[in-house]
């Protein structure tokens, strides 16, 4: 059975998003803008997700603008803001930035005349408050850092670095795409101009995303036309995705708190094990400033794709480097901005009912290489693993099944016991019950905090 462990890449389209996006896809087909009956029913669809994902970053409506993924949402920040922006021709980002990011930052210097300023990272990865401050300037428009990196999974201080590019007076973007779902989003820890948010990492399917845009933030559009999204992103929405985003996102909302946890101990003991099995084996990225789902190795002496491929074999899917420098051979620019210079990276990320047993078969396959039957195979395998050079791992995306549970749980409860589906298509948001409401009715095993079931209007 195929063991996948690279959630950080994508992940599966969970059952209830499904299950909230098929009317939209089906009988609720109607175009948004549309002034009949049809139209409407998928107007409102697309108001309860603008208001759902609303309520999850603490902020109006208005200021989530639907998009078609994270590299879009990416680009509509730093290139929207900058250009809108009268204040100057000066970015300051990370060099740890995903490509969509960066990219958009050498356009506006290839085109448009801006001078961007790179800031180191150390060795955990980690951007500092300090060195953002020191590379300010009057004539900064946009300070960019990304909330969780995608490859070694670090957590950056973006709520020190908003406050200090705001002091400034720049706005602070935050790709949030990793970081959703597991960590926290709203106004008062992430008081940032702009987020950006993809739907494919949360369970929701690929090409749909969000830029949340605190109001007062002026953005040159990239996409002209209709003008939907309020003229900043035209083009005929997409129902589905969005109602797909917003659901994917509540459910993870809902449960964020007690799978980070539980998925935190689990992520410890893989690293422990790796570590401790593995000669040579070093982890990249915070050892606790980190996603609770992602975990990611260098080894001594040989290359990812080696890793990569001999994993394959036993069934256990990963990937080296992040998913958009596949099948490139340059070594990651995230570890060779934090002095890892050697030949790099294999990345698996777990889902969380798969965790346990992935850590069973990465163990069982050590043991397996380390007791070979002859000399001549111990050799073999000494010489494969004492070259090692890759990163390994990333358990993320915890709570699939657990979410699941969850929101059974409270459709029951307030359909009187009875059980019904989990997410009722179209439906009211149905709101929240606490552990204690779950544990009375007895349908959960009490270590699930609260949960939702969600559906649009
Ligand atoms: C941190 C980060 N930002 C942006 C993106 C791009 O998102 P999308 O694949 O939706 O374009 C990714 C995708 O891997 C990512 O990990």
């Amino acid at each position: 059975m195929t063991l996948y462990l690279d959630h950080a890449a994508t992940s599966p389209v969970r059952r209830e998003v499904l299950e909230a996006m098929w009317p939209y896809l089906s009988t609720e087909f109607g175009n948004p803008s549309s002034h009949h009956s049809v139209g409407e029913s998928a107007s409102r669809a697309l108001l309860w997700a603008r208001e759902q994902i609303a309520s999850i970053f603490e902020c109006r409506p208005a200021e989530v603008i639907f998009t078609g993924g994270g590299t879009e949402s990416n680009n509509l920040a730093i290139k929207g803001i900058s250009l809108a922006n009268p204040r100057g021709r000066h970015l300051v980002v990370s060099a740890i930035e995903h490509p969509s990011v960066l990219e958009s930052c050498a356009y506006l210097a290839r085109l448009h005349g801006f001078e961007v300023t790179e800031i180191g990272v150390d060795r955990d990865g980690l951007v500092h408050a300090d060195d953002v401050a020191e590379a300010l300037r009057p004539d900064t428009t946009l300070v960019s850092v990304i909330y969780a990196h995608n490859e070694v999974g670090t957590v950056q201080p973006v709520a020190l670095i908003a406050d200090v590019a705001r002091s400034q007076g720049a706005a602070f973007h935050t790709d949030a795409v990793q970081a959703a779902g597991w960590l926290g989003l709203g106004r008062g820890g992430l008081p940032a101009s702009a987020v950006t948010i993809a739907g494919h990492k949360l369970g929701a399917p690929k090409g749909v995303g969000a830029l949340i845009l605190r109001a007062g933030t002026p953005i040159e559009p990239l996409i002209h036309g209709g003008g939907q999204e309020r003229g900043r992103r035209s083009g005929t929405e997409n129902v589905a995705g969005a109602v797909g985003l917003a659901t994917a996102l509540t459910l993870a909302e809902a449960d964020r708190a007690v799978a980070g946890a539980r998925l935190s101990v689990v992520r410890d003991q893989f690293i422990e094990a790796v570590l401790a099995t593995v000669p040579g084996a070093r982890l990249t990225g915070h050892s606790v400033l980190r996603l609770p789902t992602s975990a990611s190795f260098c080894f001594e002496g040989t290359s990812g794709e080696a890793v990569l491929l001999e994993l394959e074999q036993l069934g256990v899917i990963v990937s080296s480097g992040s998913a958009c420098a596949a099948g490139s051979s340059d070594p990651s620019t995230a570890l060779t901005a934090m002095g890892i210079t050697p030949m790099w990276r294999t990345r698996p990320c777990a889902s969380p009912s798969a965790t346990n047993r992935m850590l069973a078969r990465w163990l069982r396959w050590r043991r397996q290489c380390a007791l070979p039957s002859s000399a001549c195979k111990k050799s073999a395998y000494l010489d494969r693993i004492s070259r090692f050079q890759c990163r390994i791992v990333a358990v993320r995306q915890a709570g699939w099944g657990h979410g699941l549970n969850a929101s059974v749980a409270l459709a029951r409860t307030q359909r009187g016991n009875r059980p019904v589906r989990s997410v009722r298509s179209p439906g009211l948001p149905r709101g929240r019950v606490d552990g204690d409401t779950h544990r009375r009715h007895g349908f959960c095993d009490g270590t699930r905090s609260r949960a939702v079931a969600v559906g649009p209007a």
